[in-house]
């Protein structure tokens, strides 16, 4: 997938949704305008339910919009067939989910194998590379490990691992650092540094921290539905 021309990686037009709840209708993003670069690390930041999760998840294609434009790479997602958007996840994009999402009767370190699977990498490439990415995110001590057998932190650990293993292009985090200590967290901040500097990715993190924002290249804040406001920072 090629960027067409000189546009962004990720561009939001007059993006709404709107659930339906029985007979109510909530709008959890009400016109959300927003350009990310490639090769940035961005902050979404905002209170609780204004829209975060929910514009994360029309990037990562796991969702259409009600109305507007969501475009990743110069590809309109909202015209791609549910096989199409199947495929953009499954090579474009990594997810790391505010619940983790893990499977309970895998270990930590089938948990990052098995991402690859569908893409065909042999078993004993897949093991190899499962152990590299759970040292990486300091958690290969417990690769024998089921998630109920580790803690919040070292679960979200196995998450971000597993969202590495396809070597996304765009990697998208939830909270991704919700159940860290700081140091940690800090750390995470420094590896998410390092696949965009070293690596070309984007990443594009919710959080609640505003600490955090001192390791990212742009900051878009939400608030009821829309981005109010985005700052670049040098
Ligand atoms: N599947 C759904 N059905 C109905 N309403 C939903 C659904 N998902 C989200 N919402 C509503 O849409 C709004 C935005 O939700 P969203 O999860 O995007 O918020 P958020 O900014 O991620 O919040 P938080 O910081 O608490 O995770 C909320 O009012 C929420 O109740
Ligand atoms: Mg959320």
């Amino acid at each position: 997938m090629l960027p067409g021309g000189s546009e962004p990686l990720v561009v939001l037009r007059d993006v709404w949704k709107v659930y339906r709840m029985g007979r109510v209708l909530v709008p959890a993003l009400r016109g959300v305008n927003l350009e990310i670069p490639g090769r940035v690390f961005a902050a979404i930041v905002g209170p609780s339910g204004s829209g975060k999760s929910t514009m994360l998840n029309l990037i990562g294609g796991l969702d259409k919009p009600t109305r507007g434009v969501v475009r990743v790479a110069g590809r309109d997602l909202s015209r791609m067939s549910s096989k199409e958007l199947a495929l953009y996840r499954r090579h474009f994009v990594g997810f790391v989910f505010q619940q983790f999402h893990l499977i309970p009767r895998l270990t930590a370190l089938e948990n990052v194998e098995i991402a690859m699977m569908p893409r065909g990498v042999p078993r004993s490439a897949r093991r190899r590379k499962a152990m590299e990415l759970l040292k990486l995110v300091h958690i290969a001590h417990r690769a024998n490990h089921r998630p109920s057998e580790l803690s919040g932190g070292e679960q979200q650990r196995v998450a971000i691992a597993r969202a590495l293993a396809n070597d996304p292009k765009l990697l998208l985090a939830d909270e991704p650092t919700g159940n860290l200590d700081s140091v940690t967290a800090h750390k995470l901040m420094h590896l998410f540094r390092r696949l965009v500097e070293e690596r070309g990715v984007t990443v594009v993190m919710v959080t609640h921290n505003l600490e955090l924002i001192k390791y990212c290249d742009l900051v878009a804040y939400m608030r009821d539905g829309r981005v109010v406001r985005v700052e670049a920072r040098s």
